[in-house]
């Protein structure tokens, strides 16, 4: 099946990158293909890239689109948290790589994917991975709000929902959870309208929003994933080499911002994120929200 998915600052991301027509590049979001066909194109004709994604349908999706660039594309299904491991195992040398791509969270084929249940308009089942090795305790979002105690079910809404109603949302969930499990989006979406006041956010979110985005954060442990993934890039890096990261949503934006500014690991080559133009925000409403970094190996 082809790929819904538009792809967010592709122009911007391959000049973040500046893509050489014998260099070697990482995409660790694979997704729709869209950033990894275009490395593939600007690095001909002896680039290659090696291509991450948790997602098996993803890699199944763009092997047909990609098999026109035969030898030059490897696709890698694995977790980008450890592409250093990966990308030695699959005979890439430490320090040997030109560029590293992350636009993180997900696509628009996985949000309209009802089995992985990350929509809070369609019914699915709460589970929330967006893929096999997403993470490694097989941890659903099911689980989550089925066995958590309700504090931790509350930090983990206020922490990575930035959800002020946190409380109440935890409450009605652990209340409606004693009368029967909890295990479909629909069900969760009743549960948390029922625990917000009329009028949520003046109606300018759907009142589930929040509290899906946590979740899916905890599920696929997106933030410590962001953290050793930057570890891993760096040592993979050339010196020079460069990593851009795509993000969606302040708490990613912040690791990214605090990772290059640490520790003389890493050059900033624009001190402020870039955003997405005018024309690009009006076009595709998904990268609204976007930020790119980019920073150069020292
Ligand atoms: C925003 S999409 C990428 C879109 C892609 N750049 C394109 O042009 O179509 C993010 C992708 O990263 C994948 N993903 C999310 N977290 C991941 C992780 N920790 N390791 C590998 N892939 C991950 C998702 O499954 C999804 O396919």
């Amino acid at each position: 099946m082809s790929s819904v998915h538009v792809p967010v600052m592709l122009e911007d991301s391959m000049l973040a990158l500046e893509i050489r027509p014998d260099g070697l590049y990482v995409d660790g979001t694979l997704g729709g293909a869209s950033h990894s066909e275009e490395l593939l194109k600007r690095s001909a004709p002896d680039g290659k890239v090696f291509s991450f994604d948790v997602s098996r349908k993803a890699l199944e999706a763009a092997a047909s689109k990609l098999a026109p660039y035969g030898k030059r594309w490897t696709p890698v299904e694995a977790n980008f948290r450890h592409m250093d491991r990966e990308l030695i195992e699959l005979g890439v040398p430490e320090g040997s790589v030109d560029g590293i791509l992350l636009d993180l969270g997900f696509s628009s084929d996985e949000i309209q994917d009802p089995a992985i249940g990350l929509s809070f308009q369609n019914d699915g089942p709460l589970d929330m991975r967006l893929g096999p090795k997403a993470n490694e305790d097989g941890l659903t979002a099911s689980d989550i709000v089925n066995t958590w105690p309700e504090r931790e079910i509350e930090t983990m809404i206020r922490n990575f929902g930035e959800e002020r109603f946190a409380s109440r949302i935890a409450s009605a969930i652990v209340q409606a959870r004693k009368a029967a499990r909890i295990v479909r989006t629909l069900e969760l979406v009743s549960i948390i309208r029922g625990a917000v006041p009329a009028g949520y956010e003046q109606g300018r979110i759907h009142p589930a929003t929040r509290t899906f985005q946590a979740l899916r954060i905890a599920v696929n442990d997106e933030l410590e994933a962001l953290k050793d993934a930057i570890k891993a890039a760096h040592r993979m890096l050339k010196p020079e080499g460069r990593i851009a990261i795509i993000t969606f949503h302040s708490l990613e934006d912040r690791i990214a911002k605090l990772a290059f500014k640490g520790e003389g690991e890493w050059e900033q080559v624009t001190k402020k994120p870039m955003v997405p133009s005018d024309q690009e925000q009006n076009v595709n409403p998904r990268s609204r929200s976007a930020k790119m970094r980019i920073a150069q190996k020292k």
